[in-house]
């Protein structure tokens, strides 16, 4: 199985495919993502340019305390404004819920659910993690936790992320950890949970055009010169868009 899964596939070239990105701070001046209206633009113009066709927009739960209504009006406002500029690239809402600081009842899922982005304390993990995990779950959600490889828990002893994977519990890697922006321990740490075949979805949380950017094609490239086309597809199209569907995922 690990054989298939991570099967090279030589010489061949990647070809991108449209991708979908279920985490991106686009909305505008309700976290530390897009300032403005124009930084919106621009992000969208170069997810799009990337290959992004569609992308769900999640702000910090924690900072903003916008609801879910709220983000929903926000997206639909900006789907708006990517229309009349021409730019291809449709938003859906969803949101970044705090692990730690958002109440369950206050939880915003991906789209339409069941699926639930969420962050833990970028110090540690938290002992508490898998009770909050199984409140989570047991509102009728599916949690995928956010960039786990730069957690500093994680860091430190990667293993501590396979009970909670087996207990249901889904990954979500920032594309730049693979090719190395956030530097060579966090690079290190994302390609470890992808052999361990601990990883479900690969996405951008881009926050700014520069250096946290809208982008998934280098991850792309790089999964599928690791482990194939199949590898790559499933991370950053397949599962995206079973989210996007509120679908089972096929792992
Ligand atoms: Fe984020």
């Amino acid at each position: 199985m690990l054989r298939r899964l991570f099967q090279r596939s030589g010489s061949k070239p990647a070809t991108a495919p449209c991708f979908v990105d279920i985490h991106c701070h686009i909305l505008h001046g309700v976290d530390d993502g897009a300032a403005s209206l124009d930084h919106s633009l621009r992000m969208a113009r170069l997810a799009e340019a990337g290959g992004i066709g569609r992308m769900i927009a999640t702000p910090h739960r924690k900072a903003t305390g916008l609801g879910r209504e709220q983000i929903q009006s926000r997206v639909t406002q900006l789907n708006a404004q990517l229309k009349k500029e021409g730019i291809e690239l449709e938003l859906f809402p969803g949101a970044e819920n705090h692990l730690l600081l958002t109440p369950v009842e206050e939880l915003v899922p991906l789209g339409e659910g069941p699926y639930l982005l969420t962050e833990a304390p970028a110090s540690h993990l938290g002992t508490q993690a898998r009770e909050l995990l199984e409140q989570i779950s047991s509102a009728g959600y599916r949690p995928i936790l956010a960039h786990p490889e730069r957690n500093a828990s994680v860091l430190a002893d990667p293993g501590c992320l396979s009970s909670l994977v087996e207990a249901g519990l889904m990954l979500q890697l920032t594309a730049g950890s693979l090719t190395g922006n956030f530097g060579p321990r966090i690079r290190h740490c994302a390609w470890h949970l992808i052999k361990k075949g601990l990883v479900q979805f690969v996405a951008s949380d881009g926050h700014c055009c520069n250096h946290r950017p809208p982008t998934l094609k280098a991850a792309y490239d790089a999964l599928h010169k690791f482990g194939g086309e199949p590898l790559a597809r499933r991370l950053l199209v397949e599962n995206p868009t079973r989210v996007l569907e509120g679908a089972s995922l096929d792992v």
